[in-house]
């Protein structure tokens, strides 16, 4: 087992990575009160709830169940409300703890629960797919989805614990698996590029699922982002870069259509978007473009997006959180491993990475 933490202060916290970690030792000093609320989904509930709930019960904590709809689709206001009424119907007050287990729909939505349950109770994260292992789990953004925007309506919430167990990636689809890849795949080309080549060496075991491997690449994803967390909690500036290829993946999200393209999959082609403009505006190589195309097909997941109507496209990459005063920012290349958040790019040159990774039809 591995530990890291996330340096903020009195709010500092532990991540454990591992596997078949044990909930008595780790979790419980974590809980403060003796009232949980778990909530998960219809899915991982099936496969994860009764261990946490039967530990927790007999290490003596009232434990409840709040058991969501999976999808993307449900991580909106009403679905929200569903875990208000879980805690209130349960009579639990302010020294409870309201712990996520599952993906990130799971750690978004109970997370902007337990800010806003009482003005703010206890949270712990259980993160069960890759993705939110190294990624939302970790960090503290929460919140859920506006008909009008992703991730518009939310709050900072800091866990008090993660509890990264890999032994509960087994059961993840291999879809969802290289979805979470995409993830690591960017703290390696936003800001270590050793990081990068170790990736290479060990895709063939990671895409397998070895634990170990998973484990360690969990581990550098999660101290990278555990380092950008404590210096700008808030994303006042170096954490945008965290958002290598999100601007233009969620364009492909987007106009795709929430669920058609995983997260992962959309942020994947993005991130050669970024690589084909940072090399158009010669910060990159073409070797390197390569390069980095070739650690995402290793990885299965797709470098080029079905068509996508120019116009259309950068309607949605307009649309995006990282437009500031009216002037679109990207995070670019300046090299393999030093990703930059910059408003200094072409943008016919842009436009042009876009065309570059479609499918022709
Ligand atoms: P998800 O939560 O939808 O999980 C993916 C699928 O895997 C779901 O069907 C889920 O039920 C299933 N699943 C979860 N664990 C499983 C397991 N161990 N075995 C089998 N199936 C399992 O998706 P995700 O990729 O984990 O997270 C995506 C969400 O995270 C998006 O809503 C995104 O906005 C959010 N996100 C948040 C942050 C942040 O900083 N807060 C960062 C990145 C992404
Ligand atoms: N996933 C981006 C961030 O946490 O800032």
């Amino acid at each position: 087992m591995q530990t890291l933490h996330v340096e903020l202060g009195d709010r500092r916290y532990p991540i454990f990575i591992g596997s078949h970690l044990n909930i008595n030792e780790l979790l419980l000093p974590y809980i403060t009160g003796h009232q949980v609320m778990i909530v998960t989904n219809d899915t991982v509930e099936k496969l994860y709830a009764n261990t946490y709930q039967q530990a927790l019960q007999a290490l003596g904590k009232t434990v409840k169940l709040c058991v969501l709809r999976d999808g993307e689709k449900y991580k909106n206001l009403e679905n929200l409300n569903l875990i208000f009424d879980a805690l209130l119907q349960a009579g639990f007050n302010r020294d409870c703890t309201v712990l996520a287990l599952g993906g990130g729909v799971i750690g978004d939505m109970a997370g902007f629960a337990a800010a806003s349950f009482q003005r703010g109770v206890n949270f712990i994260q259980v993160p069960t797919t890759l993705l939110s292992q190294v990624d939302s789990s970790v960090g503290g953004k929460t919140g859920i989805n506006h008909p009008l925007g992703k991730n518009m309506i939310g709050a900072f919430k800091q866990p008090s614990v993660v509890f990264a167990d890999m032994a509960q990636l087994k059961s993840l689809p291999p879809r969802e698996l290289s979805a979470g890849l995409a993830e690591i795949i960017k703290y390696a080309l936003l800001g270590d590029i050793e990081f990068l080549a170790w990736l290479e060496m060990h895709m063939d075991g990671l895409i397998q699922g070895d634990e170990a491997l998973l484990a360690e690449a969990v581990y550098r994803s999660c101290a990278h982002k555990a380092r950008i967390v404590a210096n700008d909690e808030k994303e006042h500036g170096e954490r945008a870069l965290l958002n290598l290829g999100h601007t233009f993946g969620h364009a492909i999200e987007s106009y795709l259509g929430y669920g058609v393209w995983l997260h992962g999959e959309a942020i994947a082609t993005g991130m050669v978007m970024a690589a084909d403009l940072s090399c158009q505006m010669g910060w990159i190589s073409e070797a390197d473009l390569i390069r980095t195309k070739v650690i995402f097909q290793r990885a299965q997941l797709p470098i080029a997006c079905p068509p996508i109507p120019l116009e259309q496209f950068l309607e949605y990459m307009v649309h995006d959180k990282k437009v500031l005063n009216g002037q679109l920012r990207l995070i670019l290349m300046k090299g393999v491993g030093q990703a930059v958040i910059t408003k200094e790019f072409n943008l016919e040159a842009m436009k042009q990475a876009i065309v570059n990774n479609q499918l022709k039809e």
